[in-house]
């Protein structure tokens, strides 16, 4: 079966929009996993622009499924991770001003610091996933690192500005998956996968599990727009 963690970021955007406690990215969470959600997502980014540390506390404390965080490496975060335990942190890129994540990790980069931070999170139970592009050299990489997941990058999939550029880039998604199993390594994949561009992913067999948040909560926003209005209306009958 193919799972789905919801990524609830973007409720906690919406909150700090207005720096007001609502909506709540806990409660989103929470009816996220009553509608059938495998799993929630989270990023605590080093700006804190949205999700913050009490909101990843609650959610440890709360969802009866998996808490992903998703994080980079500063010393802050990796210790505040250590302390949560989430069921699996994903390791990604982080650039200071940057609207969403770019691009998978370069492993080729970071690796002293990636391994540290690998052999920490392991010793602390938590089962670590790397966010990287799907090259092989990419998947080998993550292999050798001690990784137990890879997450694929599928930004440039969603962002392909023609059909033979997303076939293009759906092979090499197929192939970073395959090559990844059999390393035994688990495969996860998102970025940008909306209601639309889904269907192909879906079709990859060696995909576990995809992470899915801006259309999910886009999505929620619109269906319960009817729903919101007429509670306020039933408010204001006199
Ligand atoms: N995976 C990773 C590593 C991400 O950084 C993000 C965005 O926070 C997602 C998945 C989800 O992407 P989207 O919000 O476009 O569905």
């Amino acid at each position: 079966m193919l799972k789905l963690s919801v990524n609830v970021d973007h409720i906690a955007t919406l909150r700090e929009a207005r720096k007001t406690n609502y909506p709540d990215p806990v409660a989103a969470a929470i009816l996220a996993e009553l509608a059938g959600a495998n799993g929630i997502t989270v990023h605590l980014r080093e700006d804190r622009r949205h999700i913050k540390e009490r909101d990843v506390e609650i959610l440890r404390q709360t969802i009866k499924t998996k808490l992903n965080l998703e994080m980079g490496l500063s010393d802050s975060v990796v210790k505040f991770a250590l302390k949560i335990r989430p069921d699996m942190a994903t390791i990604v890129p982080e650039k200071e001003g940057e609207i969403t994540t770019e691009g998978g990790l370069d492993l080729s980069k970071s690796g002293q610091r990636l391994s540290e931070v690998i052999s920490l999170l392991h010793e602390a139970g938590i089962m670590v996933s790397l966010f990287i592009n799907p090259t092989p050299n990419s998947v080998r990489k993550a292999h050798k690192l001690n990784a137990d997941f890879i997450e694929i990058h599928t930004g440039l999939y969603a962002e392909a500005k023609s059909i033979q550029e997303a076939s293009e880039e759906i092979e090499r998604i197929a192939g970073a998956a395959m090559l990844a199993k059999k390393l035994d390594l688990g495969v996860n994949a998102g970025h940008g996968l909306n209601y639309e561009n889904v269907r192909e992913i879906v079709l990859i067999q060696e995909i576990d599990e995809l992470s899915i948040g801006h259309s999910i909560i886009a999505r929620a926003s619109l269906v319960g727009v009817k729903e919101a209005v007429q509670q306020m209306l039933k408010l204001m009958e006199r």
